[in-house]
């Protein structure tokens, strides 16, 4: 029998607001050509107080078989979605979404891509027992909980707010230490890792206050900042004489569980994808 299905095109979306500088679509296009997919992946642009309605209607009306949320929408769609994973609930936020038997399922890939782009870029990172990670924001709390299930023994969360890295310390368990901004040279003694998630990576004058000396010999530093993608922190680490990651592999990884989710395909990072971003971000700066 004809399957009008295998005429129609698979559709995905990101859904933000704003939402015109998103770089997902260009990611997604860019797999899906590579890849010959018939399918698509576009913008929607929808306010915080049209996210419910969004997203009931994609479980009846098969416009889209699932998507990814962004700013400002990624923890209040945990308590709208029908099954959110137990990766995404404890965390609070969600990124990836799709539709299956008309219900809408959730999870958040954040950590993924971060562990990905360190794995792809400097393998055997994760041989350490002691990782530093600043900064106690939303991105903070994906790469603690991702660094805590990939087994680092001690996770010293440093913060200029010193109450927000201790809520993330009660809420990922007894392997996250939270610290004062003060103890930052003490906790990067021996650490095999040090993580920025603040925007000080976009700042020279505090940057370069950080000395990554005292760090385990052959300790690796990055950023998840990647504009510019040489960060000063990264530029610090390097004439210290370590290695580093750029952030810019975490955004293009953090995309690959839900390109397969939607269009049945595991999509690869190369480096031609990464160029055609470095080349986006270089027009559009
Ligand atoms: P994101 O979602 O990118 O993590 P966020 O939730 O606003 O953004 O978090 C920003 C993080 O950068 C916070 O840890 C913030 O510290 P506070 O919790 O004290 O606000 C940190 N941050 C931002 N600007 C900073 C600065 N100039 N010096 C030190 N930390 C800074």
């Amino acid at each position: 029998m004809f399957d009008s299905r295998e005429t129609l095109t698979t559709k995905a979306f990101v859904a933000g607001y704003p939402i015109k500088h998103s770089r997902s679509p260009l990611i997604h296009g860019f797999w899906l050509k590579h890849n010959k997919i018939k399918g698509s992946y576009q913008k929607e642009e929808v306010a915080p107080a049209s996210l419910p309605d969004f997203l009931t209607a994609l479980k009846s009306d098969g416009r889209y078989v699932g998507g990814n949320v962004t700013i400002p929408h990624k923890e209040l769609v945990l308590s709208i979605v029908d099954y959110p994973d137990e990766l995404s609930k404890e965390l609070g936020a969600a990124n990836t979404l799709w539709v299956e038997d008309g219900r809408l399922y959730a999870t958040n890939t954040d950590g993924h891509g971060f562990l990905s782009n360190l794995d792809e870029r400097h393998p055997h990172w994760d041989n350490t027992n002691s990782a530093v990670v600043l900064g106690a924001g939303g991105a903070s709390r994906a790469i603690i909980q991702s660094l805590r299930d990939r087994g680092i023994a001690e996770i010293h969360v440093v913060n200029r707010t010193y109450a927000k890295a201790q809520e993330l310390a009660d809420r990922f368990g007894p392997k996250i230490h939270a610290h004062q901004w003060d103890a930052l040279p003490e906790v990067l003694q021996d650490a095999g890792l040090f993580v920025n998630t603040t925007s000080l990576g976009m700042e020279q004058n505090n940057a370069t206050a950080i000395d990554f000396r005292s760090m385990r010999s052959g300790a690796l530093v990055t950023d998840i900042v990647y504009v510019p993608m040489v960060t000063p922190i990264l530029e610090k680490a390097n004439e210290q004489g370590f290695a580093t990651v750029d952030g810019l592999g975490m955004l293009l990884h953090q995309a690959v569980p839900g390109f397969e989710k939607w269009f049945g395909v595991r999509p690869i990072v190369d480096e031609t994808l990464r160029s055609l971003v470095i080349a986006d971000m270089v027009e559009h700066r």
